[in-house]
Protein backbone atom coordinates (compact mmCIF):
# COMPACT_ATOMS: atom_id res chain seq x y z
CA UNK A 1 0.00 0.00 0.00
CA UNK A 2 0.94 3.60 0.34
CA UNK A 3 3.10 3.18 3.74
CA UNK A 4 6.04 1.28 1.32
CA UNK A 5 9.19 2.57 1.26
CA UNK A 6 9.92 1.69 -2.61
CA UNK A 7 13.28 2.17 -3.85
CA UNK A 8 13.92 4.57 -0.24
CA UNK A 9 15.94 4.00 2.42
CA UNK A 10 14.05 5.05 4.80
CA UNK A 11 10.57 6.24 4.95
CA UNK A 12 11.64 9.86 5.93
CA UNK A 13 13.74 10.61 2.74
CA UNK A 14 10.71 8.80 0.54
CA UNK A 15 8.33 11.04 2.91
CA UNK A 16 10.79 14.30 2.05
CA UNK A 17 10.59 13.30 -1.86
CA UNK A 18 7.00 13.39 -1.86
CA UNK A 19 6.24 16.76 -0.87
CA UNK A 20 6.16 18.05 -4.52
CA UNK A 21 3.07 16.54 -5.09
CA UNK A 22 1.51 16.08 -1.22
CA UNK A 23 1.51 19.88 -1.59
CA UNK A 24 -0.82 19.96 -4.92
CA UNK A 25 -3.35 17.21 -2.53
CA UNK A 26 -3.19 19.60 0.62
CA UNK A 27 -7.09 20.24 1.65
CA UNK A 28 -8.63 18.29 -1.41
CA UNK A 29 -11.77 16.68 -1.16
CA UNK A 30 -12.53 18.89 2.02
CA UNK A 31 -12.83 22.18 -0.13
CA UNK A 32 -16.35 22.91 1.32
CA UNK A 33 -14.74 22.20 4.45
CA UNK A 34 -11.83 25.28 4.10
CA UNK A 35 -14.48 27.68 2.77
CA UNK A 36 -16.75 27.10 5.88
CA UNK A 37 -14.00 27.04 8.37
CA UNK A 38 -13.21 30.93 6.36
CA UNK A 39 -16.86 31.87 7.15
CA UNK A 40 -16.26 30.85 10.74
CA UNK A 41 -13.18 32.36 10.91
CA UNK A 42 -14.05 35.74 9.25
CA UNK A 43 -16.89 35.97 11.67
CA UNK A 44 -15.12 34.98 14.92
CA UNK A 45 -14.53 36.90 17.83
CA UNK A 46 -11.19 34.86 19.10
CA UNK A 47 -9.31 32.17 17.45
CA UNK A 48 -7.05 29.89 18.87
CA UNK A 49 -4.34 27.90 16.93
CA UNK A 50 -3.32 24.67 18.86
CA UNK A 51 -0.90 21.48 17.86
CA UNK A 52 1.81 20.17 19.58
CA UNK A 53 5.98 19.77 17.88
CA UNK A 54 6.05 20.28 14.13
CA UNK A 55 2.21 21.19 14.59
CA UNK A 56 2.02 23.99 16.87
CA UNK A 57 4.74 25.11 14.92
CA UNK A 58 2.68 25.22 11.82
CA UNK A 59 -0.18 27.46 14.42
CA UNK A 60 2.83 29.91 14.66
CA UNK A 61 2.52 30.37 11.18
CA UNK A 62 -1.27 30.47 11.00
CA UNK A 63 -0.98 33.37 13.20
CA UNK A 64 1.60 35.20 11.31
CA UNK A 65 -0.13 34.58 7.58
CA UNK A 66 -3.68 35.43 9.19
CA UNK A 67 -3.03 38.44 10.27
CA UNK A 68 -0.55 39.80 7.40
CA UNK A 69 -2.75 38.98 4.74
CA UNK A 70 -6.42 38.66 6.29
CA UNK A 71 -5.76 41.30 8.87
CA UNK A 72 -7.51 38.48 11.60
CA UNK A 73 -6.24 38.38 14.98
CA UNK A 74 -5.36 34.32 16.24
CA UNK A 75 -3.89 33.05 18.94
CA UNK A 76 -1.25 30.39 18.59
CA UNK A 77 -1.68 28.22 22.14
CA UNK A 78 0.75 25.01 22.62
CA UNK A 79 -1.66 22.28 23.15
CA UNK A 80 0.46 20.79 26.29
CA UNK A 81 0.09 24.23 27.92
CA UNK A 82 -3.11 25.14 28.04
CA UNK A 83 -4.51 22.99 30.59
CA UNK A 84 -2.79 25.21 32.84
CA UNK A 85 -4.23 28.48 31.85
CA UNK A 86 -7.85 27.05 30.21
CA UNK A 87 -9.03 30.83 31.31
CA UNK A 88 -7.61 32.07 28.24
CA UNK A 89 -10.12 30.58 26.14
CA UNK A 90 -12.82 32.89 25.24
CA UNK A 91 -16.43 31.53 24.94
CA UNK A 92 -17.67 30.99 21.78
CA UNK A 93 -14.93 31.21 20.55
CA UNK A 94 -12.87 28.96 17.29
CA UNK A 95 -10.31 26.52 17.67
CA UNK A 96 -8.04 25.38 14.73
CA UNK A 97 -6.66 22.38 16.36
CA UNK A 98 -3.74 21.04 13.91
CA UNK A 99 -2.43 17.41 14.65
CA UNK A 100 -0.73 15.04 11.51
CA UNK A 101 -2.12 12.14 13.71
CA UNK A 102 -5.51 13.48 15.57
CA UNK A 103 -4.67 11.35 18.52
CA UNK A 104 -2.15 13.38 20.34
CA UNK A 105 -3.43 13.49 23.91
CA UNK A 106 -2.51 17.27 24.15
CA UNK A 107 -4.43 18.29 20.88
CA UNK A 108 -7.39 16.32 22.53
CA UNK A 109 -6.80 17.47 25.91
CA UNK A 110 -6.95 21.23 24.30
CA UNK A 111 -9.92 20.54 22.17
CA UNK A 112 -11.87 19.35 25.65
CA UNK A 113 -11.26 22.23 27.08
CA UNK A 114 -12.60 24.49 23.96
CA UNK A 115 -15.75 22.57 23.98
CA UNK A 116 -16.18 22.94 27.30
CA UNK A 117 -16.17 26.91 26.41
CA UNK A 118 -18.42 25.89 23.94
CA UNK A 119 -16.27 26.73 20.64
CA UNK A 120 -16.06 25.81 17.58
CA UNK A 121 -13.23 22.93 16.44
CA UNK A 122 -12.15 23.23 13.36
CA UNK A 123 -9.63 20.29 12.89
CA UNK A 124 -6.76 19.74 10.59
CA UNK A 125 -5.71 16.41 10.07
CA UNK A 126 -4.26 14.05 8.11
CA UNK A 127 -6.11 10.75 9.55
CA UNK A 128 -9.87 11.42 8.86
CA UNK A 129 -10.57 8.74 11.09
CA UNK A 130 -8.82 9.81 13.78
CA UNK A 131 -10.20 11.38 17.50
CA UNK A 132 -9.86 14.87 16.97
CA UNK A 133 -11.63 14.50 13.73
CA UNK A 134 -14.88 12.81 15.48
CA UNK A 135 -14.53 15.55 18.05
CA UNK A 136 -14.56 18.48 15.60
CA UNK A 137 -17.26 20.66 13.76
CA UNK A 138 -15.18 21.19 10.56
CA UNK A 139 -12.43 18.82 9.66
CA UNK A 140 -9.69 19.42 6.79
CA UNK A 141 -7.67 17.43 5.18
CA UNK A 142 -3.75 16.99 4.51
CA UNK A 143 -4.12 14.07 2.45
CA UNK A 144 -0.61 13.35 2.11
CA UNK A 145 -0.61 9.58 2.99
CA UNK A 146 0.44 7.57 5.62
CA UNK A 147 3.93 9.43 7.63
CA UNK A 148 5.82 7.09 9.04
CA UNK A 149 8.40 8.40 9.71
CA UNK A 150 8.27 9.92 13.40
CA UNK A 151 10.04 13.38 12.20
CA UNK A 152 7.16 15.29 10.38
CA UNK A 153 8.07 15.95 7.15
CA UNK A 154 5.26 16.32 4.52
CA UNK A 155 2.51 16.86 6.87
CA UNK A 156 4.28 20.26 7.92
CA UNK A 157 3.96 21.38 4.34
CA UNK A 158 0.54 20.41 3.92
CA UNK A 159 -0.52 21.68 6.46
CA UNK A 160 1.16 25.24 5.99
CA UNK A 161 -0.52 24.88 2.34
CA UNK A 162 -3.96 24.60 3.97
CA UNK A 163 -3.37 27.40 6.22
CA UNK A 164 -2.64 29.46 2.95
CA UNK A 165 -5.69 28.09 1.26
CA UNK A 166 -7.88 29.30 4.28
CA UNK A 167 -5.98 32.70 3.86
CA UNK A 168 -7.07 32.75 0.36
CA UNK A 169 -10.76 32.26 1.09
CA UNK A 170 -10.42 35.05 3.74
CA UNK A 171 -9.27 37.64 1.43
CA UNK A 172 -11.81 36.83 -0.81
CA UNK A 173 -9.48 35.33 -3.18
CA UNK A 174 -7.63 38.90 -2.99
CA UNK A 175 -4.30 36.95 -2.97
CA UNK A 176 -3.53 34.38 -5.49
CA UNK A 177 -0.82 31.42 -5.08
CA UNK A 178 -0.06 29.07 -8.13
CA UNK A 179 0.58 25.96 -6.43
CA UNK A 180 1.34 24.04 -9.22
CA UNK A 181 4.28 26.74 -10.31
CA UNK A 182 5.56 26.73 -6.77
CA UNK A 183 5.60 22.45 -6.67
CA UNK A 184 7.71 22.96 -10.19
CA UNK A 185 10.46 24.69 -7.38
CA UNK A 186 10.28 22.27 -5.17
CA UNK A 187 11.11 19.53 -7.38
CA UNK A 188 14.37 21.79 -8.09
CA UNK A 189 15.34 21.93 -4.62
CA UNK A 190 14.63 18.23 -4.14
CA UNK A 191 16.59 17.55 -7.51
CA UNK A 192 19.48 18.90 -5.96
CA UNK A 193 20.92 17.18 -2.53
CA UNK A 194 24.42 16.80 -2.97
CA UNK A 195 25.49 20.04 -1.51
CA UNK A 196 23.20 19.35 1.54
CA UNK A 197 25.13 15.74 2.00
CA UNK A 198 28.19 17.52 1.97
CA UNK A 199 26.92 20.03 4.81
CA UNK A 200 25.98 16.84 6.24
CA UNK A 201 29.30 15.86 6.77
CA UNK A 202 30.21 18.84 7.92
CA UNK A 203 27.88 19.48 11.12
CA UNK A 204 27.81 16.11 12.19
CA UNK A 205 30.02 16.27 14.76
CA UNK A 206 29.00 19.83 15.76
CA UNK A 207 27.27 19.87 19.16
CA UNK A 208 25.13 22.76 19.12
CA UNK A 209 23.83 24.18 15.93
CA UNK A 210 21.29 27.45 15.67
CA UNK A 211 18.76 28.28 13.56
CA UNK A 212 18.10 31.91 13.06
CA UNK A 213 15.09 33.64 11.36
CA UNK A 214 12.98 36.50 11.61
CA UNK A 215 9.54 37.62 11.41
CA UNK A 216 7.42 34.33 9.40
CA UNK A 217 11.15 32.99 9.39
CA UNK A 218 11.11 32.55 12.72
CA UNK A 219 8.58 29.38 13.03
CA UNK A 220 10.42 27.92 10.31
CA UNK A 221 13.67 28.37 12.20
CA UNK A 222 12.06 26.54 15.21
CA UNK A 223 10.69 23.97 13.00
CA UNK A 224 14.16 23.48 11.31
CA UNK A 225 15.74 22.87 14.63
CA UNK A 226 13.35 20.46 15.71
CA UNK A 227 14.18 18.36 12.77
CA UNK A 228 17.76 18.60 13.82
CA UNK A 229 16.89 17.57 17.26
CA UNK A 230 14.84 14.90 16.42
CA UNK A 231 17.10 12.85 13.43
CA UNK A 232 20.07 13.61 14.82
CA UNK A 233 20.30 14.53 18.22
CA UNK A 234 22.23 17.65 18.50
CA UNK A 235 21.64 20.13 20.66
CA UNK A 236 19.51 22.73 18.11
CA UNK A 237 17.74 26.04 18.78
CA UNK A 238 15.40 28.56 16.58
CA UNK A 239 17.07 32.50 17.51
CA UNK A 240 15.05 35.20 16.10
CA UNK A 241 17.20 37.21 14.52
CA UNK A 242 17.18 40.07 16.78
CA UNK A 243 17.12 38.77 19.90
CA UNK A 244 20.22 37.71 19.37
CA UNK A 245 21.64 41.00 21.18
CA UNK A 246 19.56 39.77 23.67
CA UNK A 247 21.45 36.76 24.67
CA UNK A 248 22.49 33.85 22.27
CA UNK A 249 25.12 36.19 20.67
CA UNK A 250 27.16 35.48 24.54
CA UNK A 251 26.99 31.31 23.30
CA UNK A 252 28.71 32.29 19.30
CA UNK A 253 32.24 31.33 18.42
CA UNK A 254 34.15 29.07 16.23
CA UNK A 255 32.45 25.51 17.51
CA UNK A 256 29.49 26.50 16.66
CA UNK A 257 27.28 26.13 13.51
CA UNK A 258 24.52 28.90 12.57
CA UNK A 259 21.93 28.49 9.66
CA UNK A 260 20.58 31.53 8.36
CA UNK A 261 17.25 31.38 7.17
CA UNK A 262 17.12 34.48 4.85
CA UNK A 263 15.05 34.81 1.64
CA UNK A 264 14.65 38.07 0.22
CA UNK A 265 12.12 39.62 1.48
CA UNK A 266 11.40 42.02 4.63
CA UNK A 267 13.81 40.35 7.12
CA UNK A 268 16.75 40.21 4.62
CA UNK A 269 18.67 43.17 5.34
CA UNK A 270 18.56 42.83 9.05
CA UNK A 271 19.18 39.36 9.01
CA UNK A 272 22.06 39.37 7.17
CA UNK A 273 23.27 42.09 9.21
CA UNK A 274 23.37 39.14 11.96
CA UNK A 275 24.70 36.79 10.49
CA UNK A 276 27.97 39.29 10.21
CA UNK A 277 27.69 39.79 13.67
CA UNK A 278 27.74 35.94 14.14
CA UNK A 279 30.43 35.10 11.75
CA UNK A 280 32.43 38.42 13.54
CA UNK A 281 32.63 35.37 16.82
CA UNK A 282 33.84 32.80 14.51
CA UNK A 283 30.90 30.19 13.94
CA UNK A 284 30.06 29.29 11.01
CA UNK A 285 27.41 30.29 8.91
CA UNK A 286 25.14 28.19 6.32
CA UNK A 287 22.71 30.31 4.33
CA UNK A 288 19.84 29.11 2.80
CA UNK A 289 18.88 31.93 0.62
CA UNK A 290 17.92 32.69 -2.60
CA UNK A 291 20.44 35.22 -2.81
CA UNK A 292 24.23 34.43 -2.73
CA UNK A 293 26.22 36.61 0.00
CA UNK A 294 30.07 36.46 0.84
CA UNK A 295 29.07 36.06 4.62
CA UNK A 296 27.73 32.06 4.18
CA UNK A 297 30.71 29.80 4.51
CA UNK A 298 27.78 26.95 3.53
CA UNK A 299 25.19 28.58 0.69
CA UNK A 300 22.16 26.46 0.25
CA UNK A 301 20.67 27.80 -2.61
CA UNK A 302 16.51 28.20 -2.85
CA UNK A 303 14.81 29.18 -6.29
CA UNK A 304 13.33 32.45 -6.60
CA UNK A 305 9.72 32.11 -5.64
CA UNK A 306 6.51 33.86 -4.79
CA UNK A 307 7.43 35.55 -1.60
CA UNK A 308 3.98 34.69 -0.13
CA UNK A 309 5.15 30.46 -0.15
CA UNK A 310 9.24 31.15 1.19
CA UNK A 311 8.06 29.71 4.81
CA UNK A 312 7.05 26.16 2.96
CA UNK A 313 10.08 26.17 0.47
CA UNK A 314 12.52 26.75 3.22
CA UNK A 315 12.07 23.85 5.43
CA UNK A 316 12.60 21.52 3.10
CA UNK A 317 16.75 21.34 2.59
CA UNK A 318 16.48 21.50 6.59
CA UNK A 319 14.93 18.16 6.12
CA UNK A 320 17.39 17.28 3.96
CA UNK A 321 19.91 17.94 6.24
CA UNK A 322 18.94 16.88 8.94
CA UNK A 323 18.16 13.34 7.17
CA UNK A 324 21.51 13.32 6.03
CA UNK A 325 23.30 14.31 8.94
CA UNK A 326 21.54 10.86 10.66
CA UNK A 327 22.80 8.85 8.38
CA UNK A 328 26.62 10.80 8.48
CA UNK A 329 26.05 9.96 12.64
CA UNK A 330 24.83 5.85 12.01
CA UNK A 331 21.21 7.08 13.92
CA UNK A 332 17.82 6.17 12.79
CA UNK A 333 15.59 8.65 10.81
CA UNK A 334 12.72 7.03 10.47
CA UNK A 335 12.86 5.87 14.17
CA UNK A 336 14.51 8.58 16.61
CA UNK A 337 15.36 7.17 20.06
CA UNK A 338 13.06 7.99 22.78
CA UNK A 339 10.35 9.56 20.42
CA UNK A 340 7.26 8.07 19.11
CA UNK A 341 5.39 9.26 16.22
CA UNK A 342 2.29 10.06 17.99
CA UNK A 343 2.02 10.90 21.79
CA UNK A 344 -1.50 9.68 22.49
CA UNK A 345 -0.63 9.37 26.85
CA UNK A 346 0.20 12.46 28.73
C1 LIG B 1 5.11 13.74 18.21
C2 LIG B 1 5.86 13.50 16.91
C3 LIG B 1 6.10 14.83 16.20
C4 LIG B 1 4.77 15.55 15.99
C5 LIG B 1 4.00 15.71 17.30
C6 LIG B 1 2.59 16.16 17.04
O1 LIG B 1 5.93 14.45 19.08
O2 LIG B 1 7.09 12.86 17.16
O3 LIG B 1 6.70 14.60 14.93
O4 LIG B 1 5.00 16.81 15.43
O5 LIG B 1 3.91 14.47 17.97
O6 LIG B 1 1.92 15.15 16.34
P1 LIG B 1 0.54 15.35 15.65
O7 LIG B 1 0.16 13.99 15.12
O8 LIG B 1 -0.41 15.83 16.71
O9 LIG B 1 0.71 16.36 14.57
Amino acid sequence: GDAYKGDYAHFTLKEIYEQHETILRAGEKTEEAIEKAADHIKHAKNIYVTGSGTSYNSALIAKQIFSKYAKIKAEPIMSSELQFAPETIEENAIIIAISQSGESADVLDAVKIGKKANCKIIAIVNLMTSSLAREADIVIGMNCGPEIGVAATKSFTSQLVILYKIVQKLTDNKITINFEKFAESIVKILENPVKIQKIAKVIKDVSDIYVLGRGINYPIAKEAALKLKELTYIHAEGIPGGELKHGPLALMDSSVFVIIINPNDSTYSDTLTSAREIKARGAKIIGVSDIESDVYDYWIEMPKIDQVLYPISEIIPIQFLSYYAALEKDTDPDYPRNLAKSVTVK
